[in-house]
C-alpha cells in the first residue's frame, strides 16, 4: 500500500535543509512509491495545515539552494501564539496529520524541533526527524548539517579580519554563532589562526584575555584576533547563570511553579542585559592593552547561502536513510549521523539534551597546543 508522508522544517534555518528535504523526497518517491507533502513554515504551517505539493519536478534544482523552500518558523505545538494568546495546538495538529491520511511526518530541526516532534510521539503520530543546525549542538548525532557551511563562511571572515587587523594594529573581537555551544567558533577560531577563543564552555576572565594579548605584543605581534562565541561569558556571569539555572533545577524538582517562572524570569533578563556583550569585551581590551579594538558580529550571514559539498552530503545521506526506516515501518527516532552511517536514535535520548563541547575536547588541546588562549 502506498505511504504518505509530511515533511516540514523548524526553528532557525540552516543551509542543507533543501538538500535534506529533497534526498527524503526522491528516495521515497523513486524507490518507495511513496507519495510526500510538505507543511509550510514549521508547526505553525502544520497546524493551520498550509501544504505543499513535493511531486512533479518540485525536488529537482533545489540541491544547492540555501534556506529552505518550505519555510520556517520557532512556534511550538504546545504553546502557539493565536490570536494575541498563547495556546496548546497540539489537538489541530493531531488533526491535520490524520486529515492529510499521513503514514510519518518528517521534522528537520534542532534541539526544540527534537522535543516538540517528542511531545507528537506521544500523542501518537509517527514521528521522524533530522538533525540541522548551524551549532552542532543535537546530542546522539556526530554532527548535524548546517554545521560545515557555517564553518566555512566564520572561517573566511576570520581570514579577512586578519588582514585588516593587521595593517591598523588592532584587536578585532568576533561574534560567532552557535547559542549556548561553542563548536562554531571553537572550530572557525581554529580553522582561522585565532589568538583567543571565547566558549559558553570555559568561562573566562577579562585580565587573562588582555595578559594573552599584551604577551603577543611584547612578542612583536601587534594585532590580535579575539574569537567569542555568542554564549560565552566571564567567570562571574557564568556563577550568576549556574545559580540561576540551580534556582529552576530546585524549583522544578519541588515542582513550585512561581520559584520556576521567577528563575527563569531572571535568566532571560540577564540574557537579553547581555545582547551587547561583544561590544563592551572590545571596549574593555580596548582600556586594558592600550590597543584600539573594533567588535565585528558576523550574525545571520552564517546561516545563508550555498550549503557545503560536505553539508549536502550529509543531508543527502539522512534524507535517503530515513526515507528507508519510513519503508521498514520505523518512527518515534531521529536519524542519527555515525561515522559512514546514519542510525536511529530514540527521540526520548534525543530531547532535552544538548551537545556541549566538552573541557577536554580533541579540539580544545590542539589549539592550546598551538598557543590559543581561553582566557581561562
Ligand atoms: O540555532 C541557530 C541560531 O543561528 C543560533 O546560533 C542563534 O543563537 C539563533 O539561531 C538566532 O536565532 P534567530 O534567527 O531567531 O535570531
Amino acid at each position: 500500500m502506498t505511504k504518505h508522508i509530511g515533511i516540514l522544517t523548524a526553528g532557525g534555518d540552516s543551509p542543507g535543509l533543501n538538500a535534506a528535504i529533497r534526498g527524503v523526497g526522491k528516495a521515497a518517491q523513486g524507490n518507495y512509491d511513496m507519495r510526500i507533502i510538505g507543511f509550510r513554515d514549521g508547526f505553525r504551517g502544520l497546524m493551520e495545515n498550509r501544504t505543499i505539493s513535493l511531486e512533479g519536478g518540485v525536488l529537482s534544482g533545489i540541491l544547492t539552494v540555501g534556506g529552505t523552500i518550505l519555510g520556517t518558523s520557532r512556534d511550538k505545538p504546545n504553546k502557539m501564539k493565536v490570536g494575541g494568546k498563547t495556546m496548546d495546538m497540539t489537538d489541530s495538529i493531531v488533526e491535520n496529520y490524520e486529515a492529510n491520511h499521513l503514514d510519518a511526518l518528517v521534522c528537520l530541526g534542532g534541539g526544540g524541533t527534537q522535543k516538540n516532534a517528542l511531545l507528537l510521539k506521544q500523542k501518537g503520530l509517527n514521528i521522524i526527524t533530522m538533525p540541522k543546525t548551524i551549532d552542532n549542538d543535537v546530542a546522539m548525532t556526530d554532527t548535524t548539517f548546517g554545521f560545515d557551511t557555517a564553518l566555512g563562511i566564520a572561517t573566511d571572515a576570520i581570514d579577512r579580519l586578519h588582514s585588516t587587523a593587521h595593517s591598523h594594529h588592532r584587536i578585532i573581537v568576533v561574534e560567532i554563532m552557535g547559542h549556548r555551544a561553542g563548536w562554531l567558533a571553537l572550530g572557525s577560531g581554529i580553522a582561522g589562526g585565532a589568538d583567543v577563543i571565547l566558549l559558553p564552555e570555559i568561562p573566562y576572565q577579562l585580565e587573562a584575555v588582555a595578559d594573552a594579548i599584551t604577551h603577543r605584543v611584547k612578542n612583536g605581534k601587534n594585532f590580535s584576533i579575539v574569537a567569542v562565541a555568542e554564549g560565552a561569558m566571564s567567570t562571574d556571569e557564568a556563577s550568576v547563570v549556574r545559580g540561576l539555572e540551580q534556582r529552576i533545577a530546585d524549583a522544578e524538582a519541588a515542582e513550585d511553579k512561581k520559584a520556576r517562572k521567577q528563575a527563569k524570569q531572571e535568566l532571560r533578563q540577564l540574557e537579553a542585559n547581555r545582547s551587547d556583550h561583544t561590544l563592551q569585551l572590545a571596549h574593555q581590551l580596548e582600556q586594558l592593552t592600550g590597543l584600539e579594538s573594533r567588535p565585528s558580529i558576523l550574525g545571520h550571514l552564517q546561516r545563508g547561502g550555498t550549503p557545503s559539498a560536505a553539508d549536502r552530503l550529509l543531508a543527502t545521506r539522512l534524507g535517503t536513510a530515513c526515507a528507508s526506516l519510513i519503508n521498514d515501518g520505523v518512527s518515534g527516532v531521529m536519524v542519527a549521523a555515525r561515522g559512514e552511517s546514519a542510525v536511529p536514535v530514540l527521540l526520548e535520548d534525543v530531547a532535552g539534551k544538548k551537545k556541549l563541547v566538552p573541557a577536554d575536547h580533541p579540539w580544545i588541546e590542539s589549539a592550546r597546543l598551538v598557543g590559543v588562549s581561553f582566557g581561562d
